[in-house]
């Protein structure tokens, strides 16, 4: 099969080292990632947020599918650009991709199809409204833009921030169209699915570390890591717990039954189950370096299987897994380019190495502005995989930052006692 990938970071050089196991890759890229350059056969620089640019590569290829990684070509409708010259795209169309890209229409849906996990909110097309009713509205409370904002636009009201700060946040921003939402308090995971023709095919739950620095501190970011237990459950959720995910996730595909590509959910396993946070349109980045790895179908079988209306079973090995991101010191407010990045697949030890967002000069790799490399540990064990990760690290250069504290023993025991406590 001649498969194209859309996009040039972390998750899509996953991407492309799962599907070159039994597949031809081209790629479509924004930049010229080394890891996606040394596995494809052709790689074209193009802007993958322009339909007509990728459309162009896929049939210059004669790609036979193409995997869309980003969220923003979905928005763009790169898949349906594609259909039109008969290319499929894993990944969903333009309307459905909305799940993702319009946060008043993911949560109206949710709503109007009475789908389980969904919190209280309102919608407003005006920030002063959003902001008075931040205010006249019980307990704490989520406020985020319509739109994509990398994750970023979010505020949470709490411990960090109150709620005035959060008014004053809402009426001076560059945004007018919110969503207000109730506070959410428990553990967040992930549960990303295959989806194609109305069937469901589960991955392992992940835990992402959004904030910055150690101990969750620090300001939102795309990921700085992330980490599955063997046996796709995490260790302060109960098979239950992710079962009722799953469940969620099939109604959510049932409703909308044109769906096809990954379904990654966000959930906020409450006291009372898992409850919706958010839903994305593909894989999540570092999320995707953790399945992918450990996927025992081949992801070619799955993603033909998929073009073909014969979605295959899909089947994981048990083996835990842990990535941590390196990133420019100063990231995400500050980032500061130009650092070597000494790290190579070579020497890692055990460890794979996921290219992200870097530099080539002279035959030398150096930092951008975003998230650089991301090594992934796998293990019988969490902490087997953690050990990995960090020795490959420990060759990390000058200018780049890592959370080491992602998937220690120590971090993921306080996971646990803070879901007891959460359930008490
Ligand atoms: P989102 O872009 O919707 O994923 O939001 C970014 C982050 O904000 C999430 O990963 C959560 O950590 C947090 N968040 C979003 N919505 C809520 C909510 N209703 N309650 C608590 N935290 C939330
Ligand atoms: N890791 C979060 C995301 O990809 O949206």
């Amino acid at each position: 099969m001649k498969a194209l990938v859309v996009g040039s970071g972390g998750r899509e050089h996953a991407i492309t080292r799962a599907l070159a196991e039994d597949s031809k890759v081209y790629a479509a890229v924004d930049n010229r990632n080394p890891g996606i350059v040394e596995l494809a056969e052709d790689v074209r620089e193009v802007d993958t947020n322009s339909p007509d640019e990728v459309v162009e590569y896929a049939v210059d290829v004669e790609a036979d599918v193409a995997v869309v990684g980003p969220e923003a070509p979905l928005a763009a409708g790169v898949v349906d650009a594609l259909e039109d010259a008969g290319v499929y795209g894993f990944g969903p169309r333009q309307a459905d991709a909305r799940i993702e890209t319009d946060k008043a229409w993911a949560r109206r849906f949710m709503r109007e199809n009475d789908v389980t996990g969904t919190p209280e909110f309102r919608v407003f097309d005006d920030s002063d409204a959003a902001a008075d009713y931040v205010m006249d509205v019980e307990g704490d409370v989520a406020v985020k833009p319509h739109g994509l904002t990398g994750g970023k636009g979010v505020r949470v009201t709490g411990d960090q921030l109150s709620k005035e700060e959060a008014q004053s946040y809402v009426r001076d921003s560059e945004w007018s169209d919110w969503v207000v939402e109730e506070r959410l308090r428990g553990e967040e995971f992930t549960l990303q699915a295959f989806v194609a023709d109305g069937e469901v095919r589960a991955m392992p739950a992940v835990q992402d570390h959004k904030r910055a620095y150690e101990g969750d501190e620090g300001p939102n970011t795309g990921g700085m890591g992330s980490y599955t237990a063997a046996g796709a459950v995490l260790p302060f959720m109960t098979r239950g717990d992710y079962d009722a995910a799953l469940d969620i996730v099939e109604e959510v595909v049932e409703h909308l039954p044109e769906y096809r590509g990954v379904l990654y959910g966000q959930f906020m396993l409450t006291a009372d189950g898992p409850m919706v946070v958010e839903f994305n349109a593909r894989f999540g980045d570092p999320e995707a370096m953790n399945v992918l790895p450990i996927m025992e179908t081949s992801f070619s079988d799955v993603v033909q299987g998929a073009r073909d209306g014969e979605l295959p079973e899909v089947e994981f090995s048990d083996t835990a897994t842990v990535c941590k991101y390196a990133v420019p010191e100063g990231y995400p407010t500050e980032p500061e380019s130009g650092a070597e990045i000494t790290l190579s697949p070579e020497e890692a030890g055990d460890a794979l190495v996921y290219y992200a967002s870097v530099e080539e000069r002279d035959g030398r790799l150096y930092t951008t502005t975003s998230r650089s490399v991301a090594v992934v540990g796998l293990g019988a064990s969490i902490e087997d995989a953690e050990r990995d990760a960090d020795d490959a690290l420990s060759m990390l250069g000058d200018g780049l930052r890592v959370r080491h504290d992602i998937g220690k023993p120590s971090v993921v025991e306080r996971r646990v006692s803070h879901m007891e406590q959460v359930r008490r």
